[in-house]
């Protein structure tokens, strides 16, 4: 059985007080057994003051028959103790005594060889002349150690007494002796720890209302937060934790704000419990499996990874095995967004058995192309700058080449019939070089974008418009085939237009003996792609890397600039360009351009 904390709490405060309150019970019982001791012996004192006085008064007033001789002392003693056990007021005094005060067991009076003369509660126990049996002194007791005073006052019963012994003219006459019982003592006692008790009693019941109301106080942010965990543990983690308090307890709380963390994180994460149950999940993960991260909280690993795709396969195997898997790519379907996802699981054990899984989900092609994309845009300024410094410093020496071989033509006049061939190479690659660097210039100019609500459906059209007799030429059927109603996109029309007639054209280039040349735009969640795809000859694997750089061509007209030019318009758009080529199969351009 689980007990919370705030039962633990109350438990250990009332314990505290229980022990605290037993403590100082400890100590009043102890006080307690002292103070009635004495209190007894205080009592008995008083009434063996009082016997003793009136015994004496009685012995005064004692009338001497005529002719006792006063020096007889043995003779008068027994007149004395024959008054004594019949003066009527000191019956009356001692029954009084013993009537009220409960402390008294008796109080006797007896000659000095201990036989009763007077004797109080009568006619029980002893009547007079018998002897008093023999009891010990309370003093005895009062000075006692305090386990033989509760020996004596928790045993059988006993008697105590205090006594005094009376003389007259210097001969004993009588002892007065008071008697305590142990059975009033235990009673008085019991009666008077019985009270306290019940005052202990109330004082820990108090105690554990009190902490009660205490823990419950203390802990109530506790209960906030776990509730708040609860709310994340089911994957709720938009709403921030709301504990306003500047305590350990506030900075607890602010620690569990992950939302703003985790909303944050392109990767998903997943953390599985000891059950492979799902308690946790980055709203990234979503992406990843297509389903929002609500409905994937709590669920077991089977049934979130019950699918039949690659990363969904290889997750189960994965849970089914047990063995962590370290960053491992894989690619999924072609529908699927993002295409490549690298894939991390990690079985967190503690003595064999498994605590937690972590799985992380992390969009590859992402992250490739933004690589990919950030060095090239570094490399292709760089080389803009000095290119275009070199090619402006190449112009004017070419100009003046070709003029001077105009003056030189001229110059030679008829005799140069003889060289007019090599002349006119000269003039041609001249004027071939003067080309290539004016596309040059114009290629690493740079370019102001001008953006404008765009319809791609009909963009593609026109661009079908122009290739249209290049197509109709290599016997080319160009296809539009949309997935679906598209947004406009914001782009630069005639930039874009640029760009993908390039790659058309490219297209039919690549089909000399005819095929289809399909072009088939779809909106992504976060993208607009368009896919060109032809069924030509491909691209040759050494070739692959090379087909974006300026002037790479392996036609004998063309001029390499036609992919590097769409590359660079897709790259001013923010946007990416890849393809895949078979050979003898065909080629597909895939551009993707952000909404
Ligand atoms: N769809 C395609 N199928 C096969 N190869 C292609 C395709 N697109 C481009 N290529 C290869 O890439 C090279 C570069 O293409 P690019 O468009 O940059 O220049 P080009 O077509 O040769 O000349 P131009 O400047 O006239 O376009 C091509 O020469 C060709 O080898
Ligand atoms: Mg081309």
């Amino acid at each position: 059985m689980r007990v919370s904390l705030k039962v633990k709490l109350t438990g250990l405060i009332s314990l505290l007080v229980l022990l605290v309150v037993l403590a100082t019970s400890a100590v009043y019982f102890v006080i307690l057994v002292k103070e009635t001791l004495r209190e007894f012996e205080r009592r008995g004192d008083y009434f063996l003051e009082e016997t003793s006085r009136l015994v004496q008064a009685v012995a005064q007033a004692t009338r001497l028959p005529a002719g006792t001789n006063p020096e007889d002392m043995d003779t008068i003693g027994r007149l004395v103790q024959a008054q004594l056990s019949d003066d009527p007021s000191l019956r009356s005094e001692m029954q009084t005594a013993v009537a009220f005060v409960p402390s008294i067991a008796y109080i006797a009076v007896t000659d000095p060889q201990g036989n009763i003369l007077a004797h109080q509660p009568q006619p029980n126990p002893k009547h007079p002349g018998e002897a008093l049996p023999h009891a010990q002194p309370l003093r005895e007791l009062v000075d006692a150690r305090l386990d033989r005073q509760f020996r004596v006052i928790y045993g059988q019963p006993q008697v105590f007494e205090i006594f005094e012994q009376l003389n007259m003219r210097g001969r004993p006459l009588c002892t007065v002796c008071v008697g305590t019982s142990t059975v009033f003592l235990n009673y008085l006692i019991t009666l008077r720890l019985e009270s306290a008790l019940k005052l202990a009693a109330v004082v820990v019941l108090i105690a554990t209302i009190v902490a009660a109301f205490l823990s419950a106080f203390v802990l109530r942010p506790l209960e906030t937060i776990s509730r708040e965990v609860d709310r994340m543990a089911r994957g709720e983690l938009a709403q921030p934790v709301k504990l306003n308090r500047t305590d350990e307890w506030g900075i607890l709380s602010s620690k569990l704000n992950l939302d703003q963390l985790f909303s944050n994180l392109a990767d998903g994460l997943l953390l599985f419990d000891s059950q492979d149950r799902l308690a946790l999940a980055t709203p990234a993960v979503s992406r990843f499996l297509g389903r929002p991260t609500e409905e994937l909280v709590h669920r077991s690993a089977d049934e979130l990874f019950s699918d039949a795709g690659p990363l969904e396969r290889r997750l189960r195997e994965a849970f089914h095995s047990r063995e962590s898997v370290v960053w491992q790519t894989l690619e999924l379907p072609a529908e699927a967004e993002p295409r490549r996802v690298t894939v991390g699981v990690q079985f967190v054990r503690e003595q064999e058995h498994s605590v937690v899984t972590l799985v992380t989900l992390r969009d590859a092609s992402t992250r490739a192309q933004l690589q990919d994309q950030l060095d090239v845009t570094a490399k292709l300024a760089a080389l803009g700058r000095l290119t275009s410094g070199v090619a402006h410093e190449v112009k004017q020496p070419l100009q003046s080449m070709f003029n001077q071989l105009g003056i030189l033509k001229d110059k030679l006049g008829p005799q140069g019939e003889e060289v007019k061939p090599e002349l006119q190479t000269l003039s041609s690659e001249i004027r071939r070089l003067d080309r290539v660097v004016k596309t040059f210039l114009d290629f690493a100019r740079p370019v102001e974008l001008r953006p404008i609500e765009t319809d791609l459906e009909n963009l593609v059209r026109e661009v079908f418009t122009l290739a249209e007799p290049h197509a109709r030429r290599n016997n080319v059927r160009l296809v539009l085939e949309p997935n679906g109603a598209l947004p406009p996109v914001r782009l630069d029309r005639d930039l874009m237009k640029q760009a993908l007639l390039n790659l058309v054209l490219n297209g039919c280039q690549a089909m000399p003996r005819g095929g289809q040349l399909k072009v088939s735009p779809r909106l992504l969640s976060r993208a607009m792609e368009v896919e060109i795809a032809d069924q030509g000859v491909g691209i040759p694997p050494e070739a692959r890397p090379k087909i974006f750089s300026l002037y790479f061509t392996t036609k004998p007209n063309g001029t390499g600039v036609g992919l590097a030019m769409a590359y660079r318009i897709i790259q001013l758009h923010n946007g990416s360009i890849d393809f895949s080529s078979e050979v003898d199969r065909g080629t597909t351009f895939r551009l993707s351009l952000p909404l």
